[in-house]
Order: C-alpha cells, then structure tokens, then sequence
C-alpha cells in the first residue's frame, strides 16, 4: 500500500467527516477512502443518523457505535459521503472498484448534498484513463450481457473474488469491469450500459458530485467547480 497516498486520504476523510451535524440524516459509501471518514466520524461523536450502502460499511459503522437506518426509513439524506476510483472536470465519476455502486447510486440519489472524497491520484481529465467500467450484471446471463457490452465497445472481464470464484455483490449479483477505449460522453455511455439486457446498473455517475475532496500532499483541498478543478490540476492552488 502507498503510504503517501493513504496520508492523502485520511487527511480528505477528516476533514470530510466534520461536515456531519447533528440531527443529519447521512448516506455513506463504500471502500477504504469511506472506511477512514468513518473512523474520523466515529471520533468526533456527532448525534447524527446513517444509512450505509454496502454491509461492509454498514459492520465497521455499527462496530464503531454509529447510529444505522435505512432509506426505506429515510427517503431523504442530508449528506452523502463517499469516495470514487476517477473524477474528471465535471465532476463526473467512475465507483465501483468496491462492487457497490448500484446502492451508492440509489442512496446518492436522495442526498440534498454529495461530497466526494479521494486522494489527487483519482482526478482525471477524461473517464477511463485508469479505471474499467464496473457493471453490476444478473448472474444468470453474465456471459451473454458481456458479449452485449462489447457490442457498445467494450472489453468486459468477470471480476474474481480472492477465492477463485466469481466475485459477488451484497445484492447476489456478478461485477464485469468493463474497458471502454475512451469515454467521450458519459452521460450516454450510462444510458446505453444500462440498456443492455442482464445489467443491473454501471459504474458511470453524471451529475452526482456537488463537491470534491482531494487530499493531496499540502492536506485537503475542496473543488466545488470545474474551474477549481482545473486550478488545481494546473498546479495553482
Ligand atoms: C465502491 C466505490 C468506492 O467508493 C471506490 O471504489 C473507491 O474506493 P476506495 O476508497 O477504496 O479507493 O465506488 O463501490
């Protein structure tokens, strides 16, 4: 693990998770980026409510006291707090690398405010540059679905699981992380992935972010625009 990148991480997450107020109604991601807001949330004590979206957030926030709902008891979020594998000038995002977009799609989806939270490695200037699209696909036809996806361009690989079996979601369903040679409109790109029979949902998210925090080697800088973001890229913050 890069150390130097995990110090950029938790310095993004500390200062993410002082954004939660009491009485906040707030939505957690998942993966090791949320695991660190998490930690910082569970040491300032906030009296707020959260509602995770994979178990695995859903075990270290319990494990560490926070108070759990769910969206079928609060339709509407304050917050949502999550991180992402790559964000371009717009704010637009790859997630997935952790197979639970699906639920973070949905409980972002009812957040008043997204705040995005990662380290300078994930910004990038266009989508696909490091990352494959996560596509949550049905068992059933996975095989089938992914001969679809490369009808759209793209090459598809069934995600594994440390035990050599096919990795599966908290939903039961399978991940094909599929790579597109570039993405120049994500936004259509969603729309057609989520069109293909056997798909579930993708990894593409447009319109999500409201604001970004990069934790980077001077500590945590917040981009709340695209010029922000370019500012920073060019070295100018
Ligand atoms: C999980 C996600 C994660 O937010 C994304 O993969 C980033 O993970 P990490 O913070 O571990 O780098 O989308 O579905």
């Amino acid at each position: 693990m890069n150390l130097q990148v995990e110090m950029w991480k938790r310095a993004a997450a500390e200062e993410a998770a002082r954004l939660v107020r009491d009485k906040m109604v707030v939505g957690l991601g998942s993966g090791t980026t949320v695991a660190e807001v998490i930690r910082a949330i569970a040491k300032l004590r906030p009296q707020a409510t959260f509602v995770p979206s994979s178990s695995a957030t859903q075990r270290l926030a319990s494990d560490l006291g926070l108070k759990l709902s769910s969206l079928n008891i609060h339709h509407k979020l304050d917050l949502m707090l999550d991180g992402a594998d790559e964000v371009d000038p717009n704010f637009d995002m790859i997630k997935g690398r952790g197979g639970a977009h699906t639920r973070e799609k949905i409980v972002a989806g009812a957040a008043k405010r997204v705040v995005i939270i990662i380290d300078r490695s994930k910004l990038v200037q266009k989508l696909g540059e490091r990352s494959p699209v996560p596509v949550e696909v049905l068992a059933f036809a996975h095989e089938y679905t992914m001969r679809k996806l490369a009808e759209l361009g793209g090459e598809s690989r069934l995600r594994m699981a440390a035990s050599g079996a096919p990795f599966v979601t908290d939903d039961g369903n399978y991940i094909v992380d599929t790579t597109f040679r570039s993405i120049l409109k994500p936004a259509e790109l969603e729309q057609k992935i989520n069109r293909v029979p056997g798909v579930v949902e993708n990894g593409i998210f447009v319109g999500v972010a409201d604001e970004v925090f990069v934790g980077y080697e001077g500590g945590c800088v917040r981009l709340k625009s695209k010029r922000d973001f370019l500012k920073f890229t060019h070295g100018k913050v």
